[in-house]
């Protein structure tokens, strides 16, 4: 039977990168054990590191007590395959937004874990019930939707799923909400909720750049500072990863039938073929390679 478990036991995030990292952060700071997996080589020691180097900023800022930090980074490890996430309460799942690879780690994910393990996917817009398809059980398999950075943001979507069974659900709602997320239930549609709202967001804006109505920095500086917008959209793509953008605009557009309003800009592909994926790359839309943001040539 699925339910919550306290903290100190193991939870397992696969995929070390940009979510994967923030999700594993907020686990071990809420006092779980964190183990973490990623197929590329290295990449889950870097993810590991890069926490363990937050930990000890937020310690020497005073919003985290060194012991509490030094107690956290003793809690965290790299699992060097799926086994070792044999143990886990959770397994939090980010990686690449592909529903192929998504269903294979579910189908061989689900004969490693135990029968009272929850299973989660932070997929941004793909279907809960088709990466379940692939699955023995799908009713266990449930969307846990956090936003980037995921430590700070404090809205989790939980998704269900066709199959979703309503106590592995709440197992995974309540994790967020003791991790301190809000929570906010919904059906496994199209982008979500937000994603869904916030695809025009950034359609509109690559088609007012397109069209040449102003360049990307002036369109981002009047949402910013007139529209009441944290960030403009381009500011925005360039945080959340132009690639990880582009999946799931593809996949929202796909979603809806080739709906005309969610098509993919030739922008997006372009930035995407050309390797400028924002700041995890060093330049998207703007460029970092000096620290602060310039715009792009
Ligand atoms: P990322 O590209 O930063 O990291 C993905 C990681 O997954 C990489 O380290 C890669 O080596 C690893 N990986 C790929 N295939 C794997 C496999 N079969 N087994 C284990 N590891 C594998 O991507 P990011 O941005 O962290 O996104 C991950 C997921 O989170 C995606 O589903 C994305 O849609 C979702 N998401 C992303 C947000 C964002 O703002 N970037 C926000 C919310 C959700």
């Amino acid at each position: 039977m699925v339910g919550n478990a306290p903290s100190g036991s193991l939870v397992g995030v696969i995929g070390g990168g940009t979510m994967g990292a923030g999700i594993a952060q907020l686990a071990v700071q809420a006092g779980h054990a964190v183990a973490v997996y990623d197929a590329l080589d290295g990449a889950a020691a870097r993810a590991v590191d890069g926490i363990a180097k937050r930990l000890d900023s937020l310690a020497a800022k005073g919003k985290l007590g060194s012991e509490e930090a030094e107690a956290a980074k003793a809690r965290l490890t790299v699992a060097d395959s799926l086994t070792a996430l044999k143990d886990a309460v959770l397994v939090v799942e980010a990686v690449i937004e592909d529903l192929a690879v998504k269903q294979n780690l579910f189908a061989e994910l689900e004969d490693v874990v135990g029968a009272a393990c929850a299973l989660a996917t932070n997929t941004s817009s793909l279907s809960i019930s088709a990466i379940a398809g692939g699955m023995r059980d799908p009713w266990r398999l449930v969307g846990m939707h956090f936003f980037n950075p995921a430590p700070l943001m404090p809205l989790v979507e939980i998704v269900e799923g066709v199959a979703t069974d309503p106590a592995c659900r709440d197992a995974v709602s309540g994790y967020a909400e003791a991790w301190g997320k809000t929570t906010v239930r919904c059906r496994s549609t199209p982008g979500f909720i937000v994603n869904r709202v916030a695809r025009p967001y950034y359609a509109e804006a690559l088609r007012a750049y397109e069209e040449q109505t102003a360049d990307f920095a002036t369109i981002d500086a009047v949402l910013r500072e007139s529209g009441g917008f944290k960030m403009g959209p381009f500011e925005l793509m360039d945080m959340i990863g132009l690639d990880v953008n582009l999946a799931v605009s593809t996949s929202v557009w796909e979603a809806t039938g080739y709906d005309p309003r969610y098509a993919p800009a030739w922008t997006q592909k372009e930035h995407v073929a050309a390797k400028r994926l924002g700041r995890k790359s060093g330049r998207g839309f703007y460029d970092y390679a000096e620290g602060a943001a310039k715009p792009a040539p």
